[in-house]
């Protein structure tokens, strides 16, 4: 099952989140942390770079691997994930970036580096902490509808769906977003040893519903999230309101104590 937090607004849900990320960077200090990009992950990579100037928090010995990358787009330029990353974290902590990773947009062979991705990720043995967004229609990382469950790293076409909602960052307009990119698989992102789902707002309701709720389907692979022992996800009460067992949910946060642990550690 995948446990749920709810939090009152989505500030609460970023400093959960990077509460969480910090734990576990302090509990062994060369973490692999698998990272995301939107503008979800913003908050939660300000927080981070909060804590890391406020209470020393120490990426140093971190190696990190970021979910997906657009095709087509080279490293420099200020729409790729890796600038994201390099402006949102890497350039304000102490982290090593040539442990960071992010799959290759870029190159002479795309599928060659996407297995070398995945290469790379078993060197580093295995991601400790997998921090994950979703898209509007359930997807995690970029693996769109009918993605098969057990995918690995490789290219694929995006979703109408998703070049819409990623359209802000080119220029406005979905039909200037990159047809395709790389993405880690499903599969690959079953393989972390923890999982931490976030989503806010009323727009991520119905995929948040169909995630948690709904049948195991490649229609939405954040379903597949069902499947991992140890998978969190931390919600706004907006990105909450589509869910059915809403009772069960409030029932669990109330008394599991690693839901206990967490809602007390956010209001200290
Ligand atoms: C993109 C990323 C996803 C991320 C999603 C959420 O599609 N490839 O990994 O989950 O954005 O974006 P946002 O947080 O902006 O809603």
């Amino acid at each position: 099952m995948v446990k749920v937090l709810i939090c009152e607004t989505a500030d609460r849900v970023a400093d959960v989140a990077a509460r969480m990320i910090a734990a576990q960077v302090q509990a062994r200090a060369d973490s692999t942390l698998g990272l995301a990009t939107g503008r979800t992950m913003e908050a939660i990579y300000a927080r981070l770079v909060g804590l890391h100037r406020a209470e020393a928090l120490d990426f140093a010995g971190c190696s990190t691997f970021n979910l997906d990358e657009y095709a087509g787009v080279a490293p420099e330029c200020e729409q790729s994930y890796r600038f994201y990353m390099n402006q949102h974290l890497f350039s304000h902590v102490n982290v090593n970036l040539t442990r960071t990773h992010v799959p290759a947009g870029v190159g002479p062979d795309l599928d060659l580096s996407a297995a070398a991705y995945e290469s790379a990720i078993t060197e580093a043995g295995g991601i400790d902490l997998q921090l994950l967004g979703l898209g509007e229609n359930g997807h995690i990382g970029f693996n769109e509808p009918l993605s098969a469950l057990r995918s690995r790293t490789r290219i694929v076409t995006l979703d109408a769906t998703t070049r819409e909602q990623n359209a802000a960052m080119f220029g406005g307009n979905a039909l200037d977003v990159p047809t395709q990119a790389v993405t880690m698989g499903v599969g690959t992102i079953l393989d972390a040893r923890s999982v931490l789902l976030v989503a806010n707002g009323a727009g991520k309701a119905n995929a948040v519903r169909a995630v948690i709720e709904g049948p195991v389907t490649s229609i939405v692979s954040g379903s597949a999230l069902q499947f991992h022992p140890q998978c969190l996800a931390i919600l706004d009460e907006a990105a909450a309101a589509g869910l059915t067992q809403r009772p069960m949910i409030d029932y669990l946060m109330a008394h599991d104590p690693e839901l206990i642990h967490l809602s007390e550690s956010m209001s200290g």
